[in-house]
């Protein structure tokens, strides 16, 4: 499975991709991995590991279309055929669905529908919930709103502060995202007519 990661920030789930893959347990290759920000440390777990990057300056960035073509454009030129992303902190546009529809993958802190948005963790541990969780969906033009593929629940322990939760969910997150891309790399997951992804 060829695939691209986009990343905004410290990349410990390219980490854990990476590190699957050297294990021989995600049957991957990371084509390249492209950050909003020059200074995301993902960048350099991505070239310590040998692999291409880009890096896209803020006034690419200040025209969000153009961004989202750029990006595309050096996905399609990578040979990707999933994205996936890891932390990355924009919205993704048409140019990028189109390209690889149903094949754009991200990565959500809390159990979705729930916690939508960047303060996810934050908001389910002020929530108050006695379980939270992780999960892997197909991105569409709603933030945080696509066919769901895996998901993993978190319990929220009576003495947990909100970086002990943090952890947990980070933990979680390092072991869900490999396993379902292994799954979509033995071509097991599908997205069906009634818009539900179904794993064979
Ligand atoms: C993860 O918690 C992910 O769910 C969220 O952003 C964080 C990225 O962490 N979308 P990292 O950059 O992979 O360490």
């Amino acid at each position: 499975l060829k695939i691209g990661v986009l990343l905004s920030g410290s990349g410990s789930n390219l980490q854990a991709i990476i590190d699957a893959i050297a294990a021989g347990r995600l049957n991957a290759e990371i084509r390249v991995v492209i950050s909003s920000r020059p200074d995301a440390y993902g960048l350099v777990r991505a070239k310590e590991a040998g692999i291409q990057t880009i890096a896209l300056s803020k006034d690419v960035y200040a025209d969000y279309d153009m961004a989202n073509e750029a990006i595309a454009a050096e996905l399609v030129r990578a040979g990707c055929e999933y994205v996936v992303m890891a932390g990355y902190m924009r919205m993704v546009t048409d140019s990028i669905l189109m390209a690889f529809p149903d094949r754009v993958l991200n990565l959500h802190p809390a159990l979705l529908p729930s916690f939508k948005g960047a303060h996810a963790i934050q908001d389910a541990f002020e929530a108050g919930v006695k379980v939270t969780g992780v999960t892997v969906h197909f991105a569409n033009a709603e933030y945080d709103k696509g066919p769901i593929v895996a998901q993993r629940a978190v319990e929220v322990a009576e003495d947990d502060t909100l970086e002990t939760l943090e952890e947990k969910i980070h933990a979680t997150e390092h072991e869900l995202y490999p396993y379902v891309l292994q799954l979509i790399a033995e071509n097991r997951v599908t997205v069906g007519a009634d818009r539900k992804v179904h794993i064979s």
